[in-house]
């Protein structure tokens, strides 16, 4: 718009430039406001799992569980209020959310897909699973899919090792998965495109 104003006058006239920088400002103060309020429930959330945790050996793990529990992923600003609610550096910090493979840096999909890996599934073929997912979703395990709809992932053993090869969807466990199941499975779950955020 501003550019037809200039192409029209050969320059910006000053109410019009007045104006707009008025409804900018009121713009970025609407946005500090936001700001502000996420800033400070974040800082009360983190305040409130350290005073949880504060006495407890090995508390840091048992903090980003209860953080990973609430956001499904540990978001930096999170990390960062952690950091300096704890007095650890937050270089720290992302070295143990690093090694444990469990933490999530990333959002997870609105939607998982879980295959088991553990022994006696790898046994059965879960392998070839693994392969289908991957040439069906176009990504690898431990990756969610561009538009955040469908997380895959593999896990070492998920307890129903009588019914290998077996995998998790969407919280369901199914047993005795073939490969030309894992099409159905997609499809089913890519219908049920989801809103993220
Ligand atoms: S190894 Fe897959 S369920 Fe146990």
């Amino acid at each position: 718009m501003l550019d037809k104003v200039e192409q029209k006058h050969g320059f910006i006239p000053r109410d019009i430039s007045d104006e707009v920088a008025r409804l900018l400002e009121v713009k970025l103060e609407r946005l500090r406001r936001i700001q502000g309020k996420l800033d400070s429930t974040i800082r009360r959330d983190v305040q409130q799992h350290v005073s949880h945790w504060r006495n407890e050996e090995g508390n840091l793990i048992m903090i980003l569980h209860a953080i990973q529990n609430q956001h499904g992923y540990i978001p930096r600003e999170v990390a960062m209020e952690l950091s300096r609610e704890l007095g650890v550096k937050l270089a720290r910090i992302y070295e143990v959310i690093t090694f444990y493979h469990y933490f999530k840096l990333v959002p997870p999909g609105a939607h998982s897909l879980t295959v088991c890996n553990g022994t006696a599934c790898y046994l059965k073929g879960s392998g070839d699973l693994i392969n289908e997912v991957r040439a069906q979703l176009g990504i690898a395990e431990g990756q969610t899919t561009a538009d955040r709809q469908i997380h895959f992932d593999t896990v070492r053993c998920i307890g129903c090792c009588g019914m290998a090869p077996a995998m998790v969807v969407d919280g369901k466990t199914c047993g005795h998965v073939k490969t030309s199941d894992i099409p159905g499975q997609v499809a089913v779950l890519k219908a049920k495109k989801e809103k993220v955020a």
